[in-house]
């Protein structure tokens, strides 16, 4: 299993800022066991979330993977999550929850207003699963993935309640996600 902790110290993308924007598009929207100064509904383009990135730490184990969500370059799409004012000594602890493949990439965050109308612009961090990983597992039909779901368990508990978790909150942020609906639907056959 690649551990990303080290290779994500070295990427010090905000060195100098006192305060960095975390985009959560994952487990992040929902889970954040970390402390932060603010947060605010946003998106980002070009990127579409899927849950092609296996997990063998949180949400299944080496023998049975889970499957979490990780984004995939898709020219015109918005991908909508929440993002996380942070201090620069919250990233050590979110770099060893996301160790299992995710790396520290820089991204333009599109914030909404209180009137949900966009509103202004900033550099945002989000931590990227991408597909040369080794715990990357790619495409599959929307059953397949929902099955393996369903089966897989890990140290942080069902693999189902990352996904359930994961829609209500896009339900709550208003956020359209054809992909993840679909796949919840299939999981309740489960
Ligand atoms: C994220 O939530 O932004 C990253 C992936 C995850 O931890 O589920």
């Amino acid at each position: 299993m690649l551990d990303t902790t080290a290779l994500n110290q070295q990427r010090n993308f905000f060195d100098g800022h006192t305060a960095i924007w975390l985009f959560g598009y994952g487990s992040l929207i929902w889970k954040a066991d970390f402390a932060y100064l603010e947060r605010r509904p946003a998106y980002i383009t070009g990127w579409e979330r899927r849950f092609w990135q296996g997990s063998h730490d949180h949400r299944g184990t080496v023998e049975s993977p889970g499957r979490v969500a990780t984004l995939i370059r898709t020219e015109g799409a918005v991908c909508h999550g929440m993002a996380y004012r942070i201090t620069p000594e919250v990233l050590a602890p979110l770099d060893i929850r996301e160790k299992n493949g995710y790396l520290r990439e820089k991204v333009p965050l599109t914030f909404f207003d209180d009137n949900g109308d966009t509103a202004e612009q900033s550099e945002g961090l989000i931590y990227l699963a991408s597909e040369d990983n080794p715990a990357f597992l790619g495409e599959a039909p929307l059953a397949e993935i929902a099955q393996q779901i369903a089966n897989a368990h890990g140290p942080s508990g069902p693999n189902r309640d990352y996904l359930v978790n994961l829609a209500k909150a896009l339900r709550e942020l208003g956020a359209k996600d054809a992909h993840i609906f679909a796949l919840e639907q299939k999981l309740s056959s489960f």
